[in-house]
């Protein structure tokens, strides 16, 4: 099997480094390894230590390498912080052709019109996206090419992150002795592997919830209407209970997955938590009550700037298919509940939506919904139900034009 038949996924987050290796198979997908390990070299989604993080990314990719037994050299790598930022942009341009028919071409111009936003020189901008065209006076369209018209216009989404975030994100991935096929920001790439076409068609919203960061990301008739990243996650919550109880940080992270629970009201008054059991020196007993008391507080700031997000766009408790949960705190006892209480829509946690071969036991854990997201984003933006499904062969020439692109960028960004 040759280096251009496999895609890596690496999602380099706040506390583990997850990586993904697959190859499209007969059947779809096949997943050849699957492996995380700890990183301490990120704050808040941002590279922040390159030696740490370059020591997280090698080890990753040497466990990929022993259970895969072939060696990857290039990935598609995921982005987080708070400083991406989404904004909507415009572009037109006049059709080339004299008969008028809209070419491939013409859309890579109109795109590249719509790049040309006002961007101060300490950003970079990682993604443009299509949301929808205009031929002449029709609007609304998803593809024009092929379409005949003398003015085609295009209503993007420009998502930019700050340069020195990703020159250090960068240079991490290639110290760690990786190419950077492509770059995605993460709520993206999640969005791939936890919703399906049907969601995004009647409207929902992703909520990956992640150790320093949440990211948001909002579909409705198929396309993405939002995408944010807020700076608080599940590593929030350990904290706050780290204070609370007097205790370390790592017991705290243990009470909280053992014994957190996002509701106070699923709590007896009665129970209290032995935490012997974690630590014999420990020898408090909280209520179980008042661990709970500080989860939903730090939940309440949360979801509060979650519902901001959502009312920005007018969707607050408007949309359809509701919000779906994944990332490592979506496994907080109670959560599902929460969220449907706090957001007023039906909320349920993402789960693959196929099954395919290989390292199926990982598959449920929400982890590495970015780095499996990472290899779908890659695939040509499809579902993995579609891919698994078509009996066609995704050609991995057509990703080359992305890539090529992306190596450019890369280029002019480091010496
Ligand atoms: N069973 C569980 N219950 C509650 N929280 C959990 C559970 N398992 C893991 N977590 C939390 O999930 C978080 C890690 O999730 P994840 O791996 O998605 O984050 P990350 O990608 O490293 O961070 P980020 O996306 O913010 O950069 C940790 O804060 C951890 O405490
Ligand atoms: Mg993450």
């Amino acid at each position: 099997m040759g280096q251009k038949d496999t895609i890596f996924g690496l999602d380099i987050g706040t506390t583990k480094v997850s990586a993904t290796l697959a190859q499209l198979g007969e059947s779809g997908i096949e997943i050849l390894a699957m492996a995380k390990v700890t990183n301490t070299g990120l704050r808040k989604g941002q590279v922040v230590d390159i030696g740490e993080t370059v020591s997280s990314i090698s080890a990753v990719l040497e466990d990929i390498e022993r259970i895969a037994q072939i060696p990857a050299q290039n990935a598609i790598v995921s982005i987080g912080g708070a400083h991406i930022e989404t904004i909507s942009s415009k572009g037109v341009i006049a059709v080339a052709r004299p008969d008028g028919e809209i070419t491939p071409q013409d859309v890579d111009r109109v795109l590249e019109a719509s790049r040309a936003v006002a961007m101060p020189a300490n950003r970079e901008i990682i993604h443009v996206l299509p949301r929808s065209f205009t031929v002449d006076a029709e609007s609304g369209i998803i593809d024009p090419v092929g379409m005949t018209g003398i003015r085609l216009e295009v209503e993007a989404h420009v998502i930019s992150c700050a340069s020195a975030a990703v020159k250090n994100l960068v240079r991490a991935v290639n110290q760690a002795g990786l190419q950077i096929q492509d770059l995605v920001f993460s709520p993206l790439a999640s969005a791939e592997f936890a919703l399906n076409k049907r969601q995004k068609e009647s409207g929902v919203v992703l909520i990956d919830i992640g150790a320093g960061t949440t990211s948001v990301a909002v579909y409705e008739e198929g396309d993405l209407v939002h995408a944010t990243i807020l700076p608080v996650g599940s590593m929030h919550i350990t904290h706050d209970i780290a204070i609370g109880l007097k205790t370390s940080i790592d017991l705290a992270e243990a009470v909280k997955i053992r014994y957190g629970n996002a509701l106070k009201d699923n709590v007896r008054d009665v129970d209290t938590i032995d935490l012997t059991v974690l630590d014999p020196k420990e020898l408090q007993r909280p209520k179980a009550k008042y661990v709970a008391e500080i989860v939903e507080a730090r939940l309440g700031e949360l979801f509060l700037m979650i519902k901001e997000e959502l009312s920005k766009i007018g969707k607050d408790g408007t949309l359809p298919a509701g919000a779906i949960l994944t990332g490592g705190g979506s496994q907080l006892n109670g959560l599902v509940s929460y969220a449907k209480q706090s957001l007023h829509l039906p909320v349920k946690r993402g789960v693959p939506l196929a099954e395919y071969p290989g390292n199926v036991d990982k598959l449920d854990d929400p982890t590495y919904a970015t780095s499996i997201g990472l290899i779908l984003w890659a695939m040509g933006h499809q579902s993995l139900t579609e891919i698994s499904s078509s009996p066609k062969k995704m050609s991995f020439d057509s990703m080359e034009g992305v890539v090529g692109k992306a190596k450019d960028f890369f280029k002019q960004l480091l010496p």
